[in-house]
């Protein structure tokens, strides 16, 4: 196996030939639960390790996939969703509650409405004996790495027949301000060749300026539009996002117009036979139930790939390769 992973919680730790292996590690896990056999070995990969799910923000297929990640894997789970029920309500500092996860277990999972607060966790577990690794499965609007694992594996294997992510046009619509995913995702674009990324959105939730940046940094292109319906014949995926309006101030996003940035039949008229229309889920009203039957609809397929990409980073992280 290439370079070992610990931390997982900057998208940037993940080069190029990591994603190709967490990729092909993937599949090979999915083709191998396929027998009885294949399951009862993938169940005894990780059998003697177990993994802390600390959620304090709502999550339903994160946490559904990473928990279902770990059983298929034999890792048996702790959860705490809700922070009322940890002793963090008599005042037990966040640094000591982390460390007396890791008393028991062996990975930690989080996900929490503060940005940075994984990064903290990393820090800290960097600075005690015994040492577990910290996955970040979202930092307030700020990352979110493991969901942008599973939508480059979805990338790669829509464009299987087509040379895959490399040279591809990436469409990405919505609050691109204060969505997590599409933030995380343009991190992991550096790692293919000619890409080129359009963002789509109201000029209140454009992308920020950190992560434009770095795609300049790394010479990605990008372009920015309001208007889907001037690029969308040009695009190879369509990445559409929801409203995030859970961090709204001030109602900012009730005041917006989002109709122009939703997907429906019209839409789907104008997109390419060999693209694809992705979403991280859940959805409001920006892509039309219409639209699930239509074969470019990749987001129900995107959200069981999440399950079979976070094995393949818990094996990668654990460093066991079931097939070996
Ligand atoms: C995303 C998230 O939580 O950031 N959901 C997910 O993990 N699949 C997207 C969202 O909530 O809009």
């Amino acid at each position: 196996m290439s370079s070992e992973i610990f931390h997982v919680n900057d998208p940037r730790i993940f080069d190029r030939e990591l994603l190709d292996e967490l990729c092909d590690l993937t599949d090979r896990s999915r083709t191998l639960a396929k027998t009885t056999e294949g399951a009862l070995s993938l169940r005894q990969a990780l059998a003697d390790k177990r993994a802390m799910l600390y959620f304090t923000q709502a999550s339903t297929r994160t946490f559904l996939s990473f928990n279902n990640a770990c059983h298929i894997l034999g890792i048996r789970t702790s959860e705490i969703r809700d922070p009322t029920v940890s002793s963090e309500v008599k005042g037990e500092s966040f640094d000591d509650s982390i460390r007396t996860f890791s008393s028991y277990v062996d990975v930690i999972i989080m996900r929490t409405p503060e940005r940075g607060l994984a990064a903290r966790a990393a820090t800290l577990m960097d600075s005690i004996p015994r040492r577990v690794p910290i996955i970040n499965a979202g930092s307030g609007p700020d990352q979110h790495p493991t969901q942008a694992l599973l939508d480059i594996y979805t990338l790669e294997r829509s464009f299987e027949g087509r040379g895959g992510i490399d040279g591809k046009t990436i469409g990405m619509m919505g609050d691109l301000r204060r969505g997590r995913t599409v933030r995380s995702l343009c991190y992991l674009m550096r790692n293919y060749h000619d890409v080129k990324l359009v963002f789509i959105s109201p000029q209140a939730f454009a992308m920020r300026k950190d992560v434009k940046r770095e795609l300049a940094e790394h010479a990605i292109s990008f372009t920015e539009t309001e208007i889907l319906d001037d690029v969308i014949g040009d695009l190879d995926a369509l990445y559409v996002t929801r409203m995030q309006s859970e961090w709204d101030t001030d109602n900012e996003s009730v005041n917006v117009n989002l109709s122009d940035f939703t997907v429906g039949p019209h839409e789907m008229s104008l997109l390419p036979a060999d693209a694809i229309v992705m979403h991280p889920l859940p959805r409001g009203a920006e892509i039309d139930p219409a639209v699930d039957n239509d074969p470019r609809a990749m987001y129900w397929r995107q959200e069981r790939n999440g399950m079979w990409v976070r094995v393949a980073l818990l094996l990668k992280i654990f460093g066991v390769d079931p097939g070996h």
